[in-house]
């Protein structure tokens, strides 16, 4: 009898901590879901803009643009990333992610933008290759006059 007493003061007791833990561990998972939504949101894909009002001259002849008297050769500039892809060829493409803004980098020996935070992968036309990219790169134009090459 006495056990039987005992149980049931305990039963409750025990359904109590039940109720506790479980609305304890009910917390703790929306929390986790919550937490997890918001950083799927953040991984989301999103739009970033690119340069705008470009136009800027590159002296060629000087030593910090030499590299772009070579094919392969790259250099950054205001968030533009120009290119030689030839002798007095080059392109010009936004330097800025269209992912969350990482500045990607040209590969020569791929042919290809680089963005090192999640591996969006661009075209030397700016279109994604692959990654989370959602949009293609901004292209510039150049114009070579002598030595002094223009990206607007
Ligand atoms: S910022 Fe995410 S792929 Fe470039």
């Amino acid at each position: 009898m006495s056990v039987l007493i005992n149980r049931k003061k305990r039963e409750p007791s025990a359904a109590i901590v039940n109720r506790r833990e479980f609305i304890l561990s009910s917390c703790a998972f929306c929390g986790a879901t919550a937490l997890g939504v918001s950083m799927l949101e953040s991984c989301k894909k999103s739009s970033v803009a690119s340069p705008q009002n470009v136009n800027f001259t590159l002296d060629l002849s000087s030593s910090s643009n030499a590299v772009l008297n070579t094919k392969g050769g790259s250099v950054i500039q205001d968030n533009v990333v120009v290119i030689c892809t030839g002798p007095s060829v080059f392109v010009a493409l936004s330097a800025i992610c269209t992912h969350a803004g990482c500045t990607v980098s040209y590969s020569s020996s791929r042919n290809e933008l680089i963005c090192p935070c999640h591996g969006g992968i661009y075209s030397i036309s700016g279109s994604v290759v692959s990654g989370p990219p959602p949009s293609g790169l901004a292209t510039y134009k150049t114009s070579l006059n002598g030595k002094i090459l223009t990206v607007t």
